[in-house]
């Protein structure tokens, strides 16, 4: 190394304490001018007076790292260039610290190999990483374990509902059929309630499987309102079920989204549905569903899906969008928890206002096309 001055070395020194950097030079075989700056002793708990010696730093290195870094090093000294490396070393008193060792290799006269390198002491940045990962997954555990317990409770007391009616109606049945003479309808009608009620617990865990499983989502460049035609006709097919008039007002010009065509598609899907079957219950003429897509006000494209209807029922808004809320009794309600969960995964929200002068709105934003924002 050439001789540095004296304020020079001092300002180098405090330099690399700082960074926690250390500096290294080596020859390949050894031939006994290795250096180490003070840091890297330091930074490696060795004790000042031992001699420099790459032997020395592969002894400390962690069994786990050291077949990587011994076949890495291997191969980088039969020719010259560059090597990184990244292990943790550890020290006399056991404590292991992060390095990241950086050597250019070179040869030296008489064709020995010349190493000189820093070595970057990185455990506290190592350790915050560690620590924000931890943190990250524990996160996501508990936000899973959450949505699923009361999932898990809300299968328990959904299925327990038709798997009573199941029991009751198969206990009829065998009453009726040991009686002299059964009562061949009656059992026949326990039979149909046993299948109805069997296709309702079959309903919910299809439902249910459509919600948690995370199927990979097929993100595609589309037209908004090209969304909305793709499932026209089964829009079409509950407005004529339930007597309501459906009217498309769709923005020319819209720009595109990047959104997964077939859950928005289910979206809009389980929005109608809702709308047609709240003017179903009012059983009164004159019911409207209107499908509409806008620029919305925050530059996004917005959709929503309004009706007429009765609007929600009292003290149902706070509790709409949970898993299993229904007030019908054919619903699993799981409708608007899985198009909540949907348009989430969209990085969107699934809104709700009062129609005016009636009835319910949904609306949501779809994330427009990265070209087009
Ligand atoms: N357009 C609407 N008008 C009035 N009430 C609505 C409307 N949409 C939803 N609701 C209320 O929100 C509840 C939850 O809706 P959701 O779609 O999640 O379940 P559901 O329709 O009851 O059952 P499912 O969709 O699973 O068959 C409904 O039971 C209803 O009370
Ligand atoms: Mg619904």
């Amino acid at each position: 190394m050439s001789p540095i001055p004296g304020d020079a070395q001092d300002l180098l020194r405090e330099a690399q304490e700082i960074a926690q950097l250390g500096n290294t030079e080596f020859y390949v075989p050894d031939n006994g001018v290795n250096y180490w700056s003070p840091q890297v002793y330091r930074m490696l708990g060795i004790d000042p007076s031992e001699r420099p010696s790459h032997a020395r730093i592969f002894a400390g290195l962690h069994p786990e790292d050291r077949d990587r870094c011994l076949i890495a090093w291997s191969r980088a000294i039969r020719g010259t260039g560059r090597l990184e490396l990244s292990y943790r070393f550890v020290r006399a008193d056991g404590s292991a610290r992060h390095i990241e060792a950086r050597y250019r290799l070179s040869r030296a006269e008489g064709g020995s190999l010349r190493a000189v390198g820093t070595l970057h002491d990185v455990t506290e940045r190592k350790t915050a990483e560690d620590a924000a990962r931890l943190a990250q997954a524990r996160l996501n555990e508990v936000g899973r374990l959450a949505t699923l317990g009361e999932i898990a409770a809300g299968i328990s007391h959904e299925l327990n509902q038709p798997l009573a009616a199941i029991t009751n109606y198969a206990r009829a049945c065998e009453r009726l059929l040991a009686m002299p003479q059964p009562d061949m309808p009656e059992v026949s009608a326990a039979l149909g309630e046993i299948t109805a009620q069997a296709m309702r617990a079959g309903e919910i865990i299809h439902r249910l499987r459509g919600m948690i499983r995370h199927r990979e989502t097929h993100r595609t460049v589309v037209a908004p309102n090209d969304l909305v035609r793709g499932v026209m006709s089964l829009l079409e097919m509950d407005a004529r079920a339930s007597r309501s008039t459906l009217r498309f007002d769709l923005a020319p010009d819209l720009p595109r989204v990047l959104v997964d065509g077939v859950q928005i598609e289910q979206v809009i899907v389980n929005l109608v549905h809702n709308a047609a079957e709240a003017l179903t219950s009012t059983g009164e003429p004159g019911g409207e569903i209107v499908i509409r897509t806008a620029m919305g006000e925050s530059g996004q494209v917005e959709v929503s899906v309004s009706d007429n209807g009765p609007g929600l029922a009292a003290g149902a808004e706070a509790r709409i969008f949970e898993p299993f809320f229904t007030t019908k009794a054919e619903g699993t309600g799981l409708g608007l928890a899985i198009s909540r969960t949907i348009l989430e995964a969209h990085r969107s929200q699934l809104g709700y206002l009062p129609n005016q002068p009636r009835g319910a709105r949904f609306a949501f934003n779809l994330p427009l096309a990265p070209e087009m924002s």
